[in-house]
């Protein structure tokens, strides 16, 4: 086989067969084939697409580059969900205890904040001691023993996707849905699962921005999950302004942990996050024979929170990856950063918008997230709003806090956070949370 050939064909819009798939991949995970060639080939498929045979293929061996974990020994049906990934989305953090609590095993592989958006490694590690880098022994021994784990993508997960995720990276070969979809569903798909929920973020503060790049992603995801036998119901949900009121990865465990203690219901801010955290865990214990619907499901899910289960599941999960429950117990113990500023509204009306692009960018320059792979975080870093879409505002409330030890970035964070807000004279309608809901039945409206 001839790789100028096969880059020619799919820069034509020719089809690949899965034998010259094959040859591609696994020359370039031994390195035979290098990455100018992989580059032309990956910008091809930017260009041209992939058929949904070519995506299926495409997916299964990068799926068997690596090791597929086999949980058969645990009983129940395993479930997990993956997040295309917001602002301010630490759903996971709630979520994963919550569906444990029901009795649902939820095996999940996490990935790292990279740009805008936050990652749920990086959240985890936020808690001192938190191990996200277990053996695949290991994880199999937590989700035996806990009923719940999260750990980043191991050596043995999907090494192709690793190695070619790096070089699309690096190349603008990233928002290619066939190349996206083969990269999130290969690794969920290693993990060991037997049914998956789809969290498609649409909006500003997105990944993908506009509703119809979220639903052709959302589409071929569950196309995907159900293509290999898994059971699979995406949701296409709103990122127009940040979920909750914490951007930053020890002030969203402190915001994940309060919603998982009850106190949702005293300070009423967390709303929007719960609302997305609810409809994604109880199809989960749907999903996973719990309940006889998403409504039951949801249902349970809320008891996990007022019963205290899932708040202990929590407890547990970090205790048996390592981390500190002391931390947990104490939130107000964790090392304050050096400096926090308040903004302050110079107007008066109503919240009309909040750029969650912009402050996912702000939270960067806080030094909470990363450009690059290697970026160094701060964990105390980042951003708590104070007024959501919709808040009345008087002048001089307070709109939102930021945390910051960079002394340099006070006066242009200011600016851009103060900026992020719109106010308007009129209260502007609320925008529905999950917009669509996608399975093997077709696509619907969410009710
Ligand atoms: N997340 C992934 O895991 N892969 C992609 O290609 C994009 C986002």
């Amino acid at each position: 086989m001839n790789l100028v050939e096969l880059i020619r064909k799919k820069r034509e819009g020719g089809s690949l067969s899965e034998e010259e798939f094959r040859f591609l991949m696994s020359g370039y995970v031994k390195g035979d084939v290098p990455d100018y060639q992989m580059s032309a080939f990956l910008m091809a498929c930017y260009f041209q697409g992939m058929s949904r045979e070519e995506t299926l293929t495409f997916t299964r061996l990068m799926l068997h580059s690596g090791q597929v974990i086999d949980l058969s020994e645990i009983p129940g049906v395993k479930v997990d969900k993956h997040s295309t990934g917001g602002v301010g989305d630490k759903v996971s953090l709630i979520l994963a205890p919550m569906v444990a609590a029901c009795g649902v095993p939820v095996p999940m592989i996490s990935g790292r904040s990279l740009g805008h958006t936050g990652g749920t490694l990086d959240k985890l590690e936020s808690i001192p001691g938190f191990r996200t880098d277990l053996t695949i022994s290991e994880y199999k021994h937590v989700i035996h023993d806990v009923g719940v784990v999260m750990i980043g993508q191991t050596k043995e997960i999907a090494p192709a996707d690793k190695k070619m995720y790096a070089l699309r990276d690096v190349t603008a070969t990233v928002e290619c849905i066939p190349l996206i979809a083969g990269s999130i569903m290969s690794k969920k798909l290693a993990e060991g699962i037997d049914a998956l929920v789809l969290d498609v973020k649409t909006g500003r503060g997105a990944f993908m921005q506009t509703h119809d790049r979220s639903m052709e992603l959302a589409k071929t995801l569950v196309d995907i999950g159900i293509g290999f036998g898994k059971e699979t119901i995406g949701f296409i949900t709103n990122m127009n302004q940040p979920l909750g009121v914490a951007i930053g990865n020890w002030l969203e465990v402190v915001e994940a942990v309060g919603c998982l203690r009850g106190a949702i219901g005293k300070n009423n801010t967390s709303t929007d996050l719960m609302e997305v955290a609810y409809v994604l865990s109880g199809t989960m214990v749907y999903l996973g024979k719990k309940a006889k619907s998403i409504e039951e499901g949801i249902e349970k899910c809320k008891k996990s929170i007022a019963d205290g289960s899932a708040y202990h599941k929590l407890l547990d999960l970090i205790r048996a990856q390592g981390g500190s429950v002391d931390a947990i117990e104490n939130l107000e113990r964790y090392p304050l950063p050096k400096f926090a500023m308040e903004i302050k509204s110079s107007e008066q009306g109503f919240i009309g918008e909040i750029d969650s692009f912009e402050l996912g960018m702000t939270n960067i320059s806080l030094g909470a997230g990363r450009e690059k792979m290697d970026d160094i975080i701060d964990m105390k870093a980042g951003i708590v709003l104070k007024k959501k879409v919709g808040d009345a505002v008087d002048i001089g409330d307070s709109l939102a806090v930021f945390y910051t030890d960079r002394e340099d970035v006070l006066t242009a964070a200011r600016k851009r956070i103060a900026k992020a807000f719109k106010i308007s004279a009129v209260k502007p309608e609320l925008k529905l949370m999950i917009l669509d809901v996608i399975d093997k039945n077709g696509v619907r409206k969410f009710s």
